[in-house]
């Protein structure tokens, strides 16, 4: 399992977001060894087709297999097959074999010797192709060269690569015309945060290393914004660092480079507690809009930054030598608004824990009315969202409520894959006001796992976040929740006879020993229905203020919130159009 997942996070490269977020369209390369082939779309959401352009590269394969589907399989899925000859829509079989589809739903526009260009309708209600929905999509691209009749999709005579990309944006990511791209300010300074770590990275599985330093200009008797943020990594290394956040430190600190585990660590970083950024694998750069951006330095806030890299080295290579952090474009001339980020989702903590073997577990980090009262009155703008979970989250979402009744979605991706992180831009805005719910969902996959997987920060523990980037600023930095813990442990004291009172969480989940006839359910209910604990906090990390008159009730210790979900919600009828995304419920 481990190796296979490490394979996979190889599959990894850069999404630029080159400040054009309004263009819904773009394009994967795969690199063939003979050649590269670009796939570009543009989704047309007028006449509901998108529109494929197909370049062959310096090489045109004599046979070019364009294969689309949720979750990276080969078998079952939707496909392109191309020929000197024709256009074919093929899928492939349960095992492996490509077969024409019965339907053939792509028209071709045109066809030139360096490229083709072909449409599809998003939706077809063929059960053997794939709908194009918001989320992401994965490309199976295979080139063959001198074989023009290959009929198995694992054939070694194909060269195959995999890319990922989202085909249509969410609903919310229309392009609108006052969305120009922002462009820097004349005075923008580059101010760039890396490691000079001495020493190798270590030969373990996971290593938080810590990079503390000074702004290297004055920022205390003036106000700056940093309008751009982009990672710095060392070329070669892409596929060790895997996330990195970045934190403003409120107290004079020192300079540092270690561990962040070490005890020689100052103990002043503790302060360096504001989150500004958040950044993983796979995702391109952070551009604030025109109106907006992030606040540093000014009277009261400090000079210096924190970096923490997330190392994840599965293969414990040794003698890697490591320069990487991240990258600053920082104006003098204020913009607008002040802009800020948020967490939403649930808190790292082992309360929030998934039973083994389950094929779509759901768990809910809130961030109620409670906490979103602390919001500024006329509200927030989001205008981008980075949605983060660990190896086995394959469906992640945030909804908001108001007065406990759903009023759209902040960011959705029914598909996700922790091998493609990314920053998605929202046009136009999302509007949060104050005394909103938003409630971040986390789907995940452990059927491959035999014990229970941990809510935590290890590669293998498993995490729900949502990082919103938003303006005007507020002082709510961390909305997220967990399972109380006085819920969990009644429930495994009542249920499973644990000494609930002494026992630590870890323990009582891991001991007991089967999740199967009906505790996984009767869990899953415990979850849904139990009060939440809650992280309520202010950038210096102190909780805001809870205002109840129930003396039994605290962050620690709140009902979950009251929200109605109607049966509004568009899906796509799966009897009446099927898809081939659906396949897998067949199982
Ligand atoms: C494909 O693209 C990569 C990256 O840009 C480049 O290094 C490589 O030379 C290209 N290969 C071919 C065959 O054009
Ligand atoms: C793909 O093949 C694997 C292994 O043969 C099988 O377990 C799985 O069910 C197949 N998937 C689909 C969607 O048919
Ligand atoms: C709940 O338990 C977790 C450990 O499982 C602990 O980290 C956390 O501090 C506890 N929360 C409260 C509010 O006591």
């Amino acid at each position: 399992m481990r190796s296979a997942s490490a394979a996979a996070a190889l599959f990894f490269f850069f999404v630029a977001y080159c400040g054009v977020p309004h263009v819904h369209g773009g394009e994967v390369v795969a690199e063939l060894f003979y050649t590269n082939v670009t796939v570009k779309w543009h989704a047309d959401y007028e006449r509901q087709l998108v529109e494929f352009s197909i370049w062959f590269g310096a090489k045109r394969p004599d046979l070019l297999f364009v294969g689309f589907s949720d979750f990276g399989d080969l078998n079952s899925t939707d496909g392109l097959l191309i020929s000197h000859r024709e256009i074919k829509d093929v899928h492939t079989t349960r095992a492996y074999r490509i077969r024409p589809d019965l339907q053939q739903d792509f028209q071709q526009l045109r066809k030139r010797k360096d490229h083709i260009v072909v449409t599809r309708k998003l939706v077809t209600c063929d059960s053997r192709d794939y709908v194009f929905q918001p989320g992401t999509t994965q490309f199976h691209i295979a080139a063959s060269w001198g074989f023009t009749t290959l009929t198995n999709i694992l054939d070694k005579r194909w060269l195959k690569d995999k890319k990922f990309g989202k085909v249509i944006e969410g609903p919310t990511d229309y392009p609108s015309a006052d969305d120009e791209p922002a462009s820097l300010e004349k005075d923008v300074k580059i101010v760039i945060v890396n490691s000079n770590n001495p020493d190798p990275i270590p030969n373990v599985e996971t290593t938080y290393e810590c990079i503390i330093r000074k702004m290297p200009f004055d920022t205390i008797s003036s106000m700056y914004h940093i309008v751009r943020m982009e990672p710095y990594i060392t070329p070669g290394n892409e596929h060790l660092v895997h996330h990195m956040e970045v934190f403003i430190c409120r107290d004079e600190v020192e300079e540092w480079n270690g561990n962040c585990n070490d005890p020689k660590k100052p103990p002043k970083s503790k302060s360096c507690s504001h989150v500004i950024a958040a950044w993983a694998m796979g995702e391109g750069p952070i551009i604030y809009p025109r109106e907006a951006g992030l606040p540093f330095g000014g009277k009261g806030r400090n000079e210096y930054v924190m970096v923490e890299i997330h190392y994840n080295n599965p293969e414990l290579l040794q003698g890697v030598m490591d320069k990487s952090g991240f990258q600053f474009y920082v104006t003098g001339m204020l913009r607008k608004y002040d802009a800020g980020i948020m967490e939403l989702g649930l808190i790292y903590s082992d309360a929030n824990s998934i039973p083994p073997n389950q094929k779509a577990w759901a768990m809910n980090g809130y961030c109620p009315s409670q906490c979103t009262q602390n919001l500024p009155e006329e509200g927030i703008n989001i205008f981008a969202s980075q949605m983060h979970a660990h190896l086995t989250g394959r469906k992640l979402w945030t909804s908001r409520y108001r007065s406990g009744v759903q009023i759209g979605d902040v960011n959705r991706d029914e598909h996700y894959s922790p091998h493609w992180q990314h920053l998605q831009q929202l046009r136009p805005f999302v509007r949060v006001m104050p005394g909103d719910t938003l409630v971040t969902t986390c789907v995940y996959d452990t059927r491959r796992r035999s014990k229970v997987t941990f809510g935590g920060y290890g590669i293998t523990d498993e995490m729900c976040v949502n990082y919103i980037y938003y303006y005007p600023a507020s002082d709510v930095e961390v909305c997220k929740s967990a399972i109380s813990n006085v819920t969990l442990r009644e429930y495994f004291t009542q249920r499973h006879l644990m000494n609930g009172h002494s026992m630590s969480i870890s323990d009582m989940y891991n001991k007991v020993k089967d999740w199967g006839n009906g505790v996984d359910e009767e869990f899953y209910n415990v979850l849904n229905v139990g009060n939440i604990n809650m992280n309520c906090l202010k950038s210096n990390g102190e909780p805001h203020k809870f205002y109840t008159s129930d003396p039994r009730q605290s962050w620690e210790n709140m009902p979950k919130p009251k929200l109605f979900s109607g049966s509004f919600i568009w899906t796509r009828d799966r009897f009446q159009c099927p898809a081939i995304n659906d396949m897998v419920n067949f199982d």
